[in-house]
């Protein structure tokens, strides 16, 4: 079973302590990177200690939350390495694996009830990236990266 780092602000608290239970039962290994409490913090600050699980491979995929989720996928997509796919239906998360190879899911706690958020992450988790074309693509996404334009 993958190991997935969870990581959410006040914003998404009370979304990441539901989603983190239902990986649980379901067998998936967690690592929780906050907030612990209903505290106040700063989902950049969220998205850096969530994100450094990936791209060290401690973790195979993550998972951040703030109010819209939009704040959080922003800060995650401006670190090298990857790529945060912002997702409210559950077609977006399969086509953010099979086409975007997104390492990174990012949902909105005050957008998206638990139920709808349990199903877009199963369906994240549940497919894999197809390559082929796509893979050309997501390279030239790292390029981008590297290049700045
Ligand atoms: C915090 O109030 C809120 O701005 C944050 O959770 C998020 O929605 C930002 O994009």
């Amino acid at each position: 079973m993958a190991k997935i780092a969870v990581g959410a602000d006040h914003g998404g608290y009370e979304l990441k302590a539901f989603l983190m239970e239902r990986l649980i039962q379901e067998g998936y290994e967690v690592i929780d990177c906050g907030v612990h409490a209903a505290e106040s913090a700063d989902y950049p600050d969220i998205a850096a200690e969530t994100c450094k699980h990936v791209l060290s491979g401690n973790a195979q995929f993550g998972l951040v939350m703030c109010g819209t989720g939009i704040g959080i996928s922003i800060s995650a997509n401006k670190i090298r390495g990857i790529r945060a796919a912002l997702c409210a239906d559950t077609y977006s998360a399969r086509m953010a694996r099979e086409h975007n190879d997104a390492n990174v899911l990012a949902l909105g706690g005050r957008t998206v009830g638990p139920e709808l958020a349990w199903d877009i992450v199963q369906s994240y988790l549940g497919h894999t990236f197809t390559g082929g074309r796509h893979a050309r693509r997501v390279a030239k996404i790292m390029e981008l990266e590297e290049k700045g334009s």
